[in-house]
């Protein structure tokens, strides 16, 4: 099968630990080839939404990317399209999940351009709003003042558009850098911005659980580092196992529809102290972390999830073994 990864450039891409290389080396086992580009490279002509791709192989050891000839695929025509973009999401990601619409029905997409379009990272997680810690979303420096001091003195405030623990930072009282810090967050007040209470419980661990079409497909911890209350990978937080609690799993169980409905296959959910915190839809992380613990690779169940998606498009496949 050919697979369209729609993506950042491979140099900004870590082989021992980005879910992408994950996918693009579990595919490649499984005898795909894989078709790189990034978002500037689709294009659009009579009607039909196209990308100019370079065959991609990749290997654990280096050169880790090794790319074809550029050439021309009509996206409708390749068994599958995976979006796996970072943030920022921008213009020029807006535009691009405009054209996907183009191939929607046609193959599979992974996530729905559709979905990745309406769920903001920290706003989507509000239809959840149950699960979430005590939470408001506002522009005016004074209602997260009287906010943080209604949930007891202590909160946390975040860009909308922020990824890795950028930017996301600790209310205290008495601090007396916290009007500069929410001016700063809010732009001076011309932004919105996300406050939630804050949650001790995350000394012991910002969970993220990553989904596969609404189920559970595993889960990891991530512990802060001594000097920062973030646990993001990208921020220095350390990994180690975890198993979804009963309650977690109601959680998701009461999510799942929602999710599917939306096209959002591969999603990463952050859960701290059993809250929901944050829905993970563009370029969701942690397979390798999960996968080393588990001791397989868990990039396959993706990569096989796939297949039998893609049969869907192609009833021929549905004969090939395997599939
Ligand atoms: N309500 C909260 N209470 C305590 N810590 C939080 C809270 N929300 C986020 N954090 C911490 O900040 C980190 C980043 O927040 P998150 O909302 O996941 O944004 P992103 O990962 O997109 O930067 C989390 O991993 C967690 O360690
Ligand atoms: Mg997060």
């Amino acid at each position: 099968m050919r697979f369209v990864y729609v993506m950042d450039p491979m140099d900004r891409v870590l082989p021992d630990k980005d879910t992408t290389f994950a996918f693009l080396r579990a595919a490649q086992t499984r005898g795909h080839e894989s078709l790189h580009c990034e978002l500037r490279d689709l294009f659009v002509k009579d009607g039909d939404v196209h990308a100019r791709v370079r065959q991609l192989t990749v290997s654990d050891a280096p050169p880790h990317a090794v790319f074809g000839e550029p050439q021309v695929v009509r996206l409708a025509d390749v068994e599958a399209v995976l979006i796996r973009k970072d943030p920022p999401f921008d213009t020029p990601y807006l535009y691009a999940t405009l054209m996907l619409e183009r191939v929607r029905g046609r193959t599979v997409i992974m996530n729905d351009p559709r979905g990745l379009r309406d769920a903001n990272e920290k706003l989507y997680a509000l239809h959840f709003a149950k699960y979430m810690p005590r939470t408001m979303v506002t522009s005016s420096e004074e209602q997260i003042f009287a906010f943080v001091k209604e949930v007891g003195g202590r909160g946390v405030i975040k860009p909308l558009d922020g990824a890795g623990g950028s930017g996301v930072m600790m209310l205290l009282p008495n601090d007396k850098n916290a009007r500069a810090i929410i001016q700063t967050v809010t732009g001076e007040g011309s932004r919105l911005a996300m406050v939630q209470e804050f949650l001790p419980a995350v000394e012991k661990g910002d969970k993220r659980v990553l989904l596969l079409d609404g189920e559970v497909l595993g889960a990891i911890n991530r512990i802060p580092r001594g000097d920062d209350f973030r646990s993001n990978i990208h921020v220095g937080g350390s990994v180690e196992p975890y198993v979804v609690t009963p309650e977690e799993r109601a959680m998701i169980a009461d999510m799942s529809p929602r999710l599917k409905k939306d096209g959002l296959v591969f999603v990463g959910l952050d859960v701290i102290g059993g809250k929901l915190t944050e829905v993970n839809v563009t370029s969701p992380t942690g397979i390798q972390q999960l996968s080393q613990h588990e001791n397989r690779d868990v990039a396959v169940d993706v990569i096989t999830w796939i297949e039998r998606k893609s049969a869907d498009f192609r009833p021929s496949l549905k004969s090939i073994p395997g599939v």
